[in-house]
């Protein structure tokens, strides 16, 4: 008795939690209305396979510059449908993780005021994205224009675009290819991309590129800001610029780079800042490198595992008008830097941390006398690497008495004492001098015997003056 009322006690239990994690996937979407100016409709994480038509509420977003944020963020959606309308002056729509591999016509056409798409993470080919799928209402003989602003494409399989695809988001601003298997930049791309003339953001990451033709940038007049991080470049592509007077922030993380060298940021001349890292097969940066970045605030140069050497000319030209306030050289295989690298004094924030450096008097000289080392952010002082009695030390600990001949302030020069001197280095002199009294004495003894065989030779010889009338006679 008392065993089956256990069971079925069990039974039960287990019921309602299975009925309590069904009801947490299917529940209705969450509206949270902020005021009528601000109102969120969040259908996350509850198993929706086709969307669902818009709750009453949200009619409410009544206020002129009304904000509606929709998201659909980890569903099962594999069609986006025509959307039904919704007020409101901004609206965002996020798809991020479903399974779509289909957009109808017409699926926006609703939302004229559509400024934020979120379509990351799904199955959509390029074949899908028609031009038409963005196409605003169709009135007068012509379809309209959307406000789309920000358009996130990431982690989909598309390997090409629509030449027209941006023909009606005339104010497109931020477009994200980032994860997709594109390859090459092939003809149609080429000119989709170019004919969104209002970016201002481009991420080409982790697209298996090798390559950015020219005509890509050649209508992208207002591009600030691009991510060509894991892809296949071996050297940084020369049209970037094309772009050179308006880009301000460029990311070149893991591409299979060898060198950097002056031809890298050829004509990048407003670049705020730049980012170089985890390329693992950059072992050089050469000459005159940073020359054309005269504008450069913030620089990441770090996680290149082979990075080992960095030019004393990489800066060259930029160091009397310097911008530069950060510069990160972290985790790097640094063991050297030259003292004349850059104006160190200048910088705000320096990191060295990660690197196998070598404390010798050139990194005593730029740590203390040039002050890199009021620089480190708090905890991020570098360790020395050797030599191996300072192995393990912080390289703002290295005194500098050991190199005495660069700071005067720091290491008064002594007055010369023979108690200074330790037995074997008397031993040297006392071997020095002798060898140069010696040398000293064997050559007096050469000169000396010289003079007397030219003596005897000369005499031995004497010198016959002709009389010319004689001879004549
Ligand atoms: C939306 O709903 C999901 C599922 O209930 C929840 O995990 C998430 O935190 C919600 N997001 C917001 C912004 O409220
Ligand atoms: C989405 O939810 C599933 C469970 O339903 C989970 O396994 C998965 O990791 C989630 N995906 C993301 C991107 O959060
Ligand atoms: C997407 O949904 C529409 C409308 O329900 C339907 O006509 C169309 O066939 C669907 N497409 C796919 C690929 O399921
Ligand atoms: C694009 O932006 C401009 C300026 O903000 C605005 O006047 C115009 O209406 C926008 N275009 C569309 C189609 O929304
Ligand atoms: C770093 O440099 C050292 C020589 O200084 C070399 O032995 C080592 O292999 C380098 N590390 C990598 C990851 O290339
Ligand atoms: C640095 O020097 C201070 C004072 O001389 C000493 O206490 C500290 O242990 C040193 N730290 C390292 C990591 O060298």
């Amino acid at each position: 008795m008392y065993f089956l009322r256990g069971v079925l006690v069990l039974l039960y239990a287990l019921f309602s939690a299975s009925r309590a994690q069904e009801d947490e996937n299917n529940r209705p979407c969450d509206i949270f209305l902020q005021d009528i100016n601000d109102i969120t409709l969040n259908c996350s994480r509850r198993n929706i396979d086709r969307i669902p038509a818009w709750p009453e509420e949200i009619n409410k977003a009544t206020g002129k510059d009304a904000c509606v944020r929709i998201t659909f963020f980890n569903n099962s959606i594999t069609n986006v449908t025509e959307l039904g309308a919704v007020p409101g002056n901004r609206i965002a729509i996020s798809f991020k993780s479903n399974r779509i591999k289909e957009i109808e016509e017409d699926a926006f056409n609703n939302i004229r005021r559509l400024v934020y798409l979120d379509l990351s993470n799904n199955r959509l080919s390029g074949d899908v994205l028609r031009s038409e799928i963005f196409q605003g209402p169709y009135k007068n003989g012509v379809y309209s224009e959307i406000a789309l602003e920000t358009l996130n494409l990431g982690y989909n399989q598309i390997h090409s675009l629509d030449r027209y695809l941006f023909q009606y988001t005339p104010n497109l601003t931020r477009l994200y290819l980032n994860n997709n298997p594109i390859e090459i930049l092939d003809h149609v791309t080429i000119l989709a991309i170019s004919s969104a003339t209002n970016l201002k953001v481009l991420d080409l990451s982790k697209t298996d590129i090798d390559a950015v033709p020219l005509e890509t940038f050649r209508g992208l007049v207002n591009l600030k800001q691009l991510d060509l991080s894991g892809n296949k470049f071996v050297t940084v592509p020369e049209s970037l610029s094309l772009v050179g007077s308006t880009l301000q922030y460029l990311t070149f993380n893991n591409n299979p780079l060898v060198e950097l060298n002056d031809d890298s940021f050829l004509g990048l001349s407003n670049l705020i800042e730049l980012e170089v890292g985890e390329n693992n097969y950059l072992e050089e940066v050469k000459r005159s490198t940073f020359t054309p970045l005269k504008s450069l605030r913030v620089l990441h140069l770090c996680h290149n595992r082979k990075l080992k050497y960095i030019s004393h000319n990489a800066f060259r030209g930029i160091k009397e008008k310097w911008t530069l306030e950060e510069v990160y050289l972290d985790d790097n295989n640094l063991s050297e830097l030259p003292t004349d690298l850059l104006p160190w004094d200048k910088l705000k924030v320096l990191g060295m941390t990660g690197n196998s450096w070598l404390c010798n008097c050139d990194l005593a000289n730029i740590v203390t006398k040039q002050h890199a080392g009021i620089k480190f952010k708090p905890g991020e002082t570098p360790y020395c690497a050797a030599p191996m009695r300072l192995s393990g030390a912080y390289i703002t600990n290295i005194t500098v008495s050991f190199c005495p001949q660069f700071d005067t302030t720091f290491a008064p020069k002594k007055g010369f004492s023979l108690s200074d001197l330790r037995p074997k280095q008397i031993l040297w002199c006392i071997l020095g001098v002798g060898t140069v009294v010696g040398i000293g004495i064997i050559c007096g003894l050469m000169v000396n015997y010289i003079k007397a065989f030219f003596k005897k030779t000369i005499r031995n010889e004497p010198i016959r003056y002709v009389n010319i009338n004689d001879e004549l006679a």
